[in-house]
């Protein structure tokens, strides 16, 4: 049985507007080919792309009542982040109201903070949301030409650059992303020594 039809595909698109419509079919289209390129579930990392930005509109009150619902007990990082908690509730939605299975919901629970073991599907969907084609922030080019042949240097780049600008802005780092970069950093992986960054020239 399909996770998710062209019918629940539409309804869910129809409740995204903007910006966030075009990244969450951009995150969809990077999610399948990494799936692809990677030997992914390419039809779960496309449902949990769908969704992975589904509560990102909401207030801090909607968040809140949300976590209230679904038993989600927020840290203290996420009180004062209440931004980061969309990953959280978007899962929780994922799984009442689309019947999403558990690796599709663990994989959107943590696109926004990563955290220490993360599976491929959880690597394929926090990647996927960085790098997918409408971003265009300074770095997003070597995040893409790292992701062209090893998952966990362009992931362990992302951690990087996202530790250096949340330190850079003076805010809260959630327990998770250090775990998430500890957990790479501890494997040995290595961005910076990538021959093909300078190769390519960017
Ligand atoms: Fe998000
Ligand atoms: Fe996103």
């Amino acid at each position: 049985m399909m996770l998710c039809n062209e019918e629940m595909r539409e309804e869910i698109l129809s409740r995204l507007h903007g910006y966030r419509y075009e990244h969450t079919l951009g995150c969809e289209r990077a999610a399948v080919c990494l799936a692809q390129r990677f030997g992914g579930d390419v039809e779960k990392a496309a449902f949990a792309a769908i969704l992975h930005d589904i509560t990102k509109q909401f207030s801090k009150e909607e968040q809140l009542n949300l976590c209230e619902k679904y038993d989600i007990i927020p840290c203290n990082v996420e009180i004062s982040e209440w931004k980061m908690l969309h990953g959280k509730t978007a899962a929780a939605i994922a799984r009442k109201e689309y019947g999403a299975p558990q690796d599709v919901c663990d994989a959107i629970a943590c696109h926004t903070t990563g955290k220490a073991r993360m599976t491929l599907l959880d690597k394929i969907i926090y990647l996927a949301d960085y790098i997918e084609d409408t971003r265009d922030f300074p770095g997003v080019e070597i995040a893409r030409v790292l992701a062209e042949d090893d998952i966990d240097r362009a992931l362990l780049y992302c951690f990087d650059q996202t530790l250096t600008d949340l330190i850079e802005r003076a805010k809260l780092i959630h327990s998770d992303t250090i775990a998430a970069y500890n957990a790479l950093a501890a494997k040995g992986v290595r961005w910076r020594d990538a021959m093909k960054l300078e190769a390519r020239n960017v």
